[in-house]
């Protein structure tokens, strides 16, 4: 925030996205400023071909795609091998992935390991960097919800590092972030296969069909959601509570079996981030840019969201 502060304006998302990959590589494989490495370059070719036709040549986005890929799973290993030969293990998600053991005493293969750091990866900031720039959007859209986050964070009157206790203590906050999910959700949805035919308003649905649940679609149905166009934080104030209203109604993380595995962790990083930027600045959106959404492969502002920060 102290280098935003000082280039006073700037094109946002770039900036979020390395910061989210910092948090990610640094708590996850315990890797320093991996943003300003050669792994962050390849992760960006590499999501920028993951929704793309599936043409396999050096200057289609997927044939980058596949190669940056390639180069990544490369360093991964590095980092993996790297990790296998030191004597103790460190206390992130990769220290937890190589003391893993199956029910017959077998450990992750070293193929298994780079799969799952890179999935960690991804899923670990990818969606994040879309729900603080959405967080960021819409607060400096919404100056008079802004004021009510500051007073709460104000009335906290946190000096040092944020505490555990302190993140107990700002239920509007939570609230914001909750609306903030609904109405851009990071992820488009998820995928499941149909294990028992059924019925859904008078179509057949056979078994082994894959089907899509489309979380932004069902975040916009109108009898959990009135008026389901307007950014509104009283919908998860305690009086309404409309998360907790319907089975399966509100699912920026999923739901079931596969719900998000880091969802605890998220909603961490986004609390943490939002009262940070909250107490230490303000920020304004700058006049002419395309606000539009782009929304592959996480939703977006056409022109990055440029801001003066001050
Ligand atoms: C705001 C941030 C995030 C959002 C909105 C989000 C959303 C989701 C959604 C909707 C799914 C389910 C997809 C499905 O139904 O198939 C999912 C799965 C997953 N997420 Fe997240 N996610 C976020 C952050 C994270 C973070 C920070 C991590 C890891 C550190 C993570 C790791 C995963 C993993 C590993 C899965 C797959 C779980 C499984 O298939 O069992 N996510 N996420």
């Amino acid at each position: 925030i102290d280098k935003w502060l000082q280039t006073k304006e700037l094109t946002w998302y770039p900036e979020l996205r390395d910061y989210t990959f910092d948090v990610a590589c640094s708590l996850l494989i315990s890797i320093d400023n991996a943003s300003q490495t050669k792994l962050a370059s390849y992760f960006e070719t590499w999501v920028k071909g993951l929704f793309s036709l599936a043409i396999n040549l050096p200057w289609t986005s997927f044939g980058k795609a596949l190669k940056c890929r390639k180069e990544m799973l490369q360093e991964i290993e590095k980092i993996i091998v790297n990790r296998q030969q030191q004597p103790k293990h460190q206390n992130d998600a990769l220290g937890i992935l190589l003391e893993a053991k199956d029910e017959e005493g077998n450990s992750l293969t070293l193929e298994e390991l780079k799969d799952q750091i890179l999935l960690l990866l991804f899923a670990g900031h990818e969606t994040l960097t879309s729900a603080i720039s959405s967080f960021s959007l819409l607060m400096a859209q919404h100056p008079e919800i802004l004021e009510k986050v500051r007073k709460e964070q104000e009335n906290l009157n946190i000096t040092e590092d944020i505490t555990s206790e302190n993140l107990k203590e700002m239920p509007y906050l939570e609230q914001v972030l909750k609306e903030v999910l609904r109405l851009i959700p990071p992820v488009g949805g998820g995928f499941r296969k149909v294990i028992q035919e059924f019925e859904f308003e008078g179509y057949r649905i056979p078994k082994d069909w894959t089907v899509q649940y489309q979380i932004a679609q069902t975040h916009q149905e109108s009898d959990t959601f009135p008026n389901y166009q307007t950014f509104d934080p009283e919908r998860f104030s305690p009086e309404n509570m409309v998360d907790k209203q319907k089975r399966f109604g509100y699912v920026p993380f999923g739901g079931g079996l596969r719900e998000c595995l880091g969802k605890e962790f998220a909603r961490l990083e986004m609390k943490i981030f939002a009262s940070l930027l909250v107490r230490k600045c303000h920020w304004e959106l700058l006049p002419d840019q395309n606000l539009e959404m782009i929304n592959i492969p996480s939703p977006r502002p056409s022109d990055g969201l440029k801001v003066k920060i001050f």
